[in-house]
């Protein structure tokens, strides 16, 4: 596997940075990226993040930074730390931030909240910070603050988007204009010719999620999969706006029922909704299959997701795409120049 993309036109900061055949990221998935599916990535030529929320316990972290290692023949990966107050509390995250630099990471993914305190902890350790957020305004703020890059998800992503619910492509051409620093855009990525758009506008590549659910190594239940494959870009549902915190999911019985409780009590607390979005209710729909229950993150780019393969078969079509599109914007110079013989 080449480190460098086949075609310089993909070459971005991000690709090298890393070493990457494809300027994108596979971004943290809570409870499914584990080291088979971060060192699948790894070895297809794009950098994957293992969720360090899925692995409470730090000698699990610490095994499952192991394991990837050990599978990724030598390619960079990172840590993902969403710093949402329910998944990693604040008390653990600075000792979550010194395991990973103690563990060799070299890049980690930040989301959830301002990484400004723990800064200095990856910083001493070399580590590179990409901090994702939900709009222009937040990446704004974390460059002011120092992070390296950042990923901006739009409207259209799985998980959450945030409340401003901004599309990607007015993400893509805001972040442009305002940012100094590399960007990554993300939410509804599933294409390559949305790469070479990204890269047109001068991202420095792609976030995608909710694209690689159906990969061979995702850990989670066949059923699962077959209905992400089933699924199209209209069977998603936000929910959870009430609290502030919208989440953007598999449209299910679930999300009928937060809806109709949202919509009933605006002033609807956590307390009430948790018998319905608990995070242990969606971990069983990945091991049972059954996708009727549960706060399943999924984006709108469910409508691209259209078979389950090997995670290298997805990026190899991913590159294939983008070559396609670079190839449309380049027309064979006999297209440019019109023959002299042809006639109008
Ligand atoms: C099933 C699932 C779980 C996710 N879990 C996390 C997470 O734990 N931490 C995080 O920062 N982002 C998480 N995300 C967001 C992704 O890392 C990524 O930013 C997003 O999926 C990109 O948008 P897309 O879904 O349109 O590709 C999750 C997304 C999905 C679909």
């Amino acid at each position: 596997m080449s480190p460098r993309p086949a075609d310089p036109a993909l070459e971005t900061a991000l690709t090298r940075t890393f070493g990457l055949r494809l300027p994108v990221i596979a971004g943290g998935l809570m409870w499914l990226s584990d080291a088979r599916y971060v060192a699948a990535g790894a070895r297809a030529g794009i950098l994957s993040f293992l969720t360090a929320a899925s692995f409470p316990d730090p000698d699990d972290l610490r095994r499952e930074i192991a394991r990837c290692r050990d599978m990724a023949a030598g390619r960079p990966f990172g840590v993902n730390v969403s710093m949402l107050p329910k998944l990693v509390p604040g008390e653990r995250t600075a000792d979550v931030f010194r395991l990973i630099a103690d563990a060799g990471v070299r890049v980690v993914e930040t989301s959830g909240r301002n990484p400004e305190p723990y800064l200095p902890i990856l910083k001493d350790a070399g580590i590179t910070v990409i901090h994702k957020v939900p709009g222009v305004r937040y990446a704004l703020k974390a460059q002011s603050v120092g992070v390296d890059m950042v990923s901006i998800v739009g409207a259209e992503c799985g998980g959450h988007p945030g409340m401003d619910l901004v599309g990607s492509m007015v993400n893509l051409a805001l972040a442009e204009r305002r940012l100094a620093i590399p960007f990554l855009i993300g939410g509804g990525i599933g294409a390559g010719s949305q790469i070479v758009a990204a890269l047109a506008a001068g991202a420095a590549g792609v976030v995608i999620g909710t694209r690689f659910l159906a990969a061979d190594e995702i850990g989670a239940h066949p059923d699962y999969k077959s209905a992400m494959v089933a699924a199209t870009e209209r069977d998603t549902a936000l929910s959870m706006a009430s609290l502030r915190n919208t989440i953007r999911t598999l449209r299910n019985e679930t999300t009928e029922i937060v809806a109709q409780l949202e919509a009933g009590d605006p002033d609807i607390g956590i307390e009430a909704l948790m018998p319905y979005v608990a995070g242990a209710i969606g971990r069983r729909a990945y091991e049972t299959g059954d996708v009727s229950r549960g706060m399943l993150s999924a984006g709108q780019s469910l409508g691209l997701l259209d078979r389950a393969e090997p995670l290298a078969a997805t990026i190899a079509t991913l590159e294939a795409e983008a070559a396609a599109a670079l190839a449309r914007l380049r027309p064979a110079p006999a297209a440019r120049k019109p023959r002299e013989d042809a006639h109008p």
